[in-house]
Order: C-alpha cells, then sequence, then structure tokens
C-alpha cells in the first residue's frame, strides 16, 4: 500500500555570510531516549517539562574523575558540593561512591546530614555561617573553612574554655593571572593579608590552624590555573609551618573544573575546549608532590568538583508549545534606533523560525552564560534551520537559544535540553509555572520520582493570609 511521508512546513531561508564559523554549532541528532528509557515514556509518566538525571552518568563522571587523581596521589577525598545540585538522590549517588559532602549553610549542613553524612566528614564553606550552625558543625567535628575575620573572632570566642584547640582551615583567594581573582571569598593570598591573618590564629590558643582552601572559580578552561593556584597554596602552607601554625594537614583545591557545557560566543564546541580532568589532576597533584617536603606525608588532597560531575548527566525535556516567526532587524539600524540617532522606523528585514517550549529560563538559570544544545525527539527528515527557541514565560527575555539548528517542529513535539544537571535544579525558582518533576533513570533503566511537580498546595504552603483579608 502506498503511504504518504508526514507534512512538513516548508520554510523560506533569507541566505546571508554573516560572520563565517566552521565550528559553530551543528544540527543535534535526534534524541529519542535518554540511558535507554523513551522520551515518550519519560513523558508520558512524568509530564512535561521534566528534569531527567542519568545514574549511568553521574556514576561514571565520579569514576573518571576520582581515577584521576588517585592514580596520582594517594590521599584524595572528593567532597559533593551541594549547591550544585543538591537533590538528595543526586547527593546519595555521590556518597555511595564515596563522596563526603561541602556545604555552604545551614540548610545544605541539614541536608547533608538528613542524608546520612556524619558532621566530621562535612567541609563547611561559604561567607555567612549562622551562629547556631556553626555551634552544630563545631559541636560534630566538621571541617570549618574560615572566610573572613568576623568569623574568625566568632570561633575564636566559642572555642574558649575547650579542651583542645579548634582545628580550622583559612579560604584564600589567589590569582593565577587569567582570571577574575574571586575575591568576594575568604583572604588575600597575593597580598600578605593571608600571612597576618595566620600570626592572628598563632596568637590565639584556642585555635589551629590545620588547612587552606581556595576554589579559583567555575568552569575553568586552562589546567595550568590549577598548577599556579596550586603552587602558591602550597607555598602558604609551607610559609604558615615556618611561622610556627599547623602542621598543615590538608590542601583544598574548591571546584571549578569545566563541564562540556557550551559558553556564550565559544567559538570552539566542548569537545575541542573542555580539558579532560586527568589534565587538571596532573597540574593540581603534580605541583603538590613536586613541592612537599620529602621528608613529610603528603597532606590531604580535597576538592569539591561540582558541575563536572553532574552537569552533563541533566537533561530536561520541554514540549513545543507554539510555533512562530520572528522578525529579524539589521542589528546597526536597530542600534541607531537604540541610541536616538535614527528616527526612522525599524524595518525588519527577514524572519526566522521560533518555537515557545513549556519551560522558561527560570528553570534554566544556566542559560545566562551557557548555550545548552537542543535536540528533537522525533527523527527530522528536513533540514535544520537557525531557530530561536523562546520559554514560556511572559518576558521576553525568556529565551533559551537565540539560534538553533532545528528541524521545523510542530506543536506538541518534544526536545530535549543538554547538559543542564549543574546549578539549574538549584538556582530554579518558581515564577508563573510550578516547578517541573525530575526523574534518575537509574543503571538497570528504572526510572524512580526524585523531585514531584509542584502544586498550589507546595507553592503556597509557607503564606499566611491575615484575619481580615481571609474571609470570602
Ligand atoms: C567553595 C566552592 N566549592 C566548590 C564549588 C563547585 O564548583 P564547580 O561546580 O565549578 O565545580 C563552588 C561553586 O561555586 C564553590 O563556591
Amino acid at each position: 500500500m502506498h503511504t504518504r511521508a508526514p507534512y512538513t512546513r516548508p520554510t523560506v531561508q533569507r541566505l546571508s555570510q554573516g560572520p563565517v564559523n566552521p565550528f559553530r554549532h551543528g544540527a543535534s541528532p535526534a534524541c529519542s531516549e535518554i540511558d535507554g528509557v523513551t522520551v515518550a515514556d519519560l513523558v508520558k509518566q512524568h509530564g512535561s517539562p521534566l528534569f531527567v538525571y542519568s545514574e549511568n552518568t553521574l556514576r561514571s563522571l565520579y569514576r573518571n574523575a576520582h581515577r584521576a587523581f588517585t592514580r596520582r596521589y594517594e590521599d584524595v577525598q572528593f567532597a559533593w558540593s551541594y549547591k550544585t545540585n543538591h537533590l538528595n538522590a543526586i547527593c546519595r549517588v555521590f556518597h555511595q561512591e564515596g563522596s563526603i559532602a561541602e556545604v555552604v549553610s545551614g540548610f545544605e549542613y541539614e541536608k547533608a546530614r538528613h542524608n546520612g553524612i556524619p558532621g566530621n566528614q562535612i567541609i563547611f564553606n561559604g561567607p555567612h555561617k549562622e551562629k547556631a550552625d556553626l555551634e552544630r558543625a563545631i559541636s560534630e567535628g566538621a571541617m570549618i573553612q574560615v572566610d573572613n575575620m568576623d568569623e574568625l573572632l566568632v570561633l575564636a570566642d566559642m572555642a574558649k574554655g575547650r579542651r583542645e584547640a579548634l582545628p580550622i582551615a583559612l579560604r584564600v583567594h589567589i590569582s593565577t593571572g587569567g582570571h577574575v581573582v574571586w575575591s568576594k571569598f575568604g583572604f588575600n593570598g597575593d597580598d600578605g593579608e593571608v600571612q597576618q591573618i595566620i600570626r592572628r590564629i598563632i596568637a590565639i590558643p584556642q585555635l589551629r590552624l590545620i588547612g587552606l582552601h581556595t576554589h579559583i572559580g567555575t568552569f575553568i578552561l586552562d589546567p595550568e590555573w590549577y598548577q599556579i593556584a596550586t603552587r602558591k597554596l602550597v607555598g602558604l602552607a609551607l610559609e604558615a609551618e615556618a611561622m610556627g601554625a599547623g602542621p598543615i594537614t590538608y590542601l583544598n583545591l574548591g571546584g571549578g573544573f569545566a563541564s562540556m557545557a557550551r559558553l556564550h560566543y565559544q567559538y570552539l564546541p566542548p569537545e575541542q575546549v573542555t580539558p579532560a580532568v586527568d589534565r587538571y589532576a596532573e597540574a593540581i597533584c603534580d605541583t603538590i608532590t613536586g613541592m612537599w617536603p620529602a621528608n613529610r606525608p603528603l597532606p590531604r588532597l580535597y576538592l569539591e568538583t561540582g558541575r563536572a560531575l553532574v552537569d552533563d548527566a541533566g537533561y530536561l525535556i520541554a514540549s513545543v508549545v507554539a510555533v512562530k516567526r520572528k522578525s529579524i532587524h539589521d542589528p546597526l539600524q536597530a542600534a541607531l534606533v537604540a541610541y536616538g540617532k535614527n528616527s526612522a522606523p525599524l524595518v525588519a528585514h527577514g524572519s526566522q523560525n521560533a518555537l515557545v517550549l513549556d519551560a522558561g529560563i527560570n528553570l534554566l538559570y544556566t542559560t545566562t552564560w551557557y548555550q545548552p544544545r537542543i535536540f528533537p525527539v522525533k527523527p527530522c527528515l528536513d533540514a535544520p534551520v537557525p531557530t530561536t527557541v523562546y520559554g514560556c514565560l511572559c518576558m521576553n527575555i525568556d529565551v533559551i537559544r537565540e539560534e538553533a539548528p532545528l528541524p521545523n517542529l510542530n506543536t506538541g513535539d518534544q526536545v530535549v535540553i543538554h547538559p543542564v544537571g549543574a546549578y539549574n535544579q538549584t538556582q530554579s525558582m518558581q515564577f508563573i509555572t510550578y516547578r517541573p518533576a525530575a526523574v534518575l533513570v537509574g543503571q538497570d533503566k528504572r526510572v524512580h520520582l526524585i523531585r514531584k511537580r509542584e502544586n498550589l498546595e507546595y507553592v503556597q504552603g509557607m503564606e499566611v493570609l491575615p484575619a481580615h483579608l481571609s474571609g470570602s
């Protein structure tokens, strides 16, 4: 029997030479399943939009990174960075793999304890630690990384009357020459401030400095910056000991390794830009072993790697809810109008495909810095064309991708957005719509609900209505 090919809408594409980038995102192939589970089944069971995490990918990213370090250094301990993704199921996968916890607030501390992590396996970072949280953390033996002088004085006060000095570590910010120094956090490791603080600590008998920490930034694409940071941190550790502090038993190099995300304006694709984790490991481990005195045991090395372990394991499934054409204006003409240099009305000189999805940038906060790939779910016969992908929020800035190469899609079609496993869950905000469910595809391909879709009861749960407004 003769069957008709499915109808596809025709498009007229204005061809313009523009800046030629042979490395721009190529068309994404169809992605009809995640770890062997079809997108159609996931949506049928849990609705759209839907966050999906791959347990297989989480574990293999962890194991690959852990192996890269333990091959080069004996005493390595990973600490899962709760802020990167604090869904309990995700945290527990990393805890099962052997990771302890790194937290930056009382809330995250409680979460880690709830996930069965004892206090003495929690690294407590952050510029603001409530007194009550510090007291609990100290009493449970957590590793406190002091961020500022005020905190140091609070700790000195809390440690009064202890039989043994309270062990602490200092957070240090360091210039590597390449990145913007994250000087909001910790003490300056380049201008003598750290040495001043160390002198203060030595003078406070109830405190004992045992560690140094630095987190140079996030999505660091040049492993050499870690080499420089490590060299400076080891130098500070040895200097601290020479001054009479210590002994320094641990160094913490924070997180910051890049995932396979792609920055806005990144010319080359992630496959060519994101360094293998071995290169970070080599930069850090070889520097410590090369500098540490041979007659002393090497310090323990902590790593708080976040995005590199979870980003590529996270997907967002979304559905097309409307198909549009978007007017394109000449950017020069638009700029002249914006600056009042051109009073003539702005005339569109073309249009391009556009889609509205049922998910907005409130779920994809990281689209501020990165351009995720957008995969069609069904196999496409027609050629991909540049398509603007809008979210569903009533805000003009709700654009998930200005221009993604996509075939003609129709209302009701699904797309898969990837990689979105890092920071989107923790930074997503409830705005206009309910936040979606999240599922974990297990290694046996079973699908586990790990966060329910929000509902009115959940969203209103924290609201209180004054009596004079509560009548009907
Ligand atoms: C102290 C600290 N450790 C670890 C991380 C995790 O960083 P990343 O996700 O870049 O690995 C962060 C993130 O900002 C951080 O501030």
